[in-house]
């Protein structure tokens, strides 16, 4: 869904984060002042908050920088650009996941990406939530059509990690690793993570979306909805992060070839890099499969991207699911 022209125009004047009057917010969008400051009120409702003082105007808490289709094309490289059939900016959206498993029945063709500034009901793994306030992350789904079954797409998420973390290096983000299966984690806090959603026959075709939520600036009345360890890009860059937009087309320049190549390059591809990333090898960790739960040493992934623990009685099992914690208490 759309904002209207006013609200955006708005929006798009304060994101600046300088004072604008009522007076030239106006007559810059040809309403009254009254419709501006409805506008202004029809705002807050999505978390964005701004200063009134007399005299001066309005100004935003914290500037917004809002996305932008042509600067997010821009950034893209040829590859990513060919893989792409289209790309939807929405200002509000109940989830990026949902909207293009909605699209997939009328789409033939890859490529269908779909943004968001703000998502009313973002999915996180496991039925939760993914808090996901307006302008300041990035929510991001694409959906890709496989002439073959699920089976020859598994481990793709893991695939979409390594991804991730070639984009964060490029942003010269450090200490980034990867925790089984696919969150993005920074010194033991969440600041990323990956939903992958499949449809179709178990001998295909098959539909996936694969959805990114990437943390940039978590707001503290936000962070106290976040049920995990979490962090975010301006925490670790100190105020420094990187641009939205940029971030989302690099997201999309790496990710997009992974997505065209996973049903001929597989796993395999990615595994070495995966291991290298792995921030959990080597620790303590508890396994939680429904109300089980399975406590070990961590011995990183086997070649079916499965994870390994060795248990005190020296055997290694391999496990195809189920959430991770760092110990045995704190299910994160
Ligand atoms: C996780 O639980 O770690 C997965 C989080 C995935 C969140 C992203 S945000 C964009 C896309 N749309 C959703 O509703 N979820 C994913």
């Amino acid at each position: 869904m759309e904002f209207s022209e006013l609200r955006r125009g708005i929006l798009n004047k304060l994101a600046d984060g300088e004072f604008h009057s009522g007076t030239e917010l106006s007559e810059a969008l040809k309403v009254s002042r009254t419709a501006v400051w409805k506008q202004l009120n029809a705002l807050q409702e999505f978390g964005i908050e701004f200063t009134a003082v007399t005299g001066k105007g309005y100004r935003l808490d914290r500037p917004i920088e809002l996305l932008q289709q042509k600067v997010i094309k821009d950034a893209l490289t040829e590859d990513a650009r060919s893989l792409i059939s289209a790309i939807f900016i929405h200002d509000q959206i109940h989830s990026t996941n949902a909207y293009l498993i909605e699209q997939s029945d009328h789409v033939t063709t890859s490529g269908m990406v779909c943004l968001a500034e703000y998502q009313t009901a973002g999915k996180g793994r496991r039925g939760r939530q993914w808090v996901s306030p307006f302008g300041n992350n990035v929510y991001l789904s694409v959906l890709w059509k496989y002439q073959s079954g699920p089976a020859t797409i598994s481990g793709i998420s893991l695939a979409a990690g390594v991804a991730i973390i070639r984009v964060l290096k490029k942003f010269d983000v450090s200490g980034i690793g990867l925790k089984w299966p696919n969150d993005i984690y920074w010194n033991g806090r969440k600041l990323g993570g990956i939903l992958v959603e499949v449809s179709g026959e178990t001998e295909g075709p098959c539909t996936v979306v694969l959805g990114i939520g990437l943390n940039v600036f978590i707001p503290d009345k936000d962070a106290e909805n976040i049920d995990q360890e979490w962090v975010d890009l301006t925490r670790i860059t100190r105020e420094k992060p990187p641009s939205r937009n940029i971030l989302a087309a690099s997201v999309l320049n790496e990710l997009m070839t992974v997505l065209a190549k996973f049903d001929s390059d597989g796993i395999n591809a990615y595994l070495n890099e995966w291991r290298s990333y792995d921030c959990l090898r080597g620790n303590c960790a508890t396994v939680h499969i429904g109300s089980r739960q399975f406590s070990g040493v961590v011995e990183g992934i086997n070649d079916n991207g499965m994870l390994l623990i060795r248990h005190d009685d020296g055997k290694i099992v391999p496990y195809a699911s189920g959430e991770v914690s760092f110990n045995p208490v704190d299910i994160s």
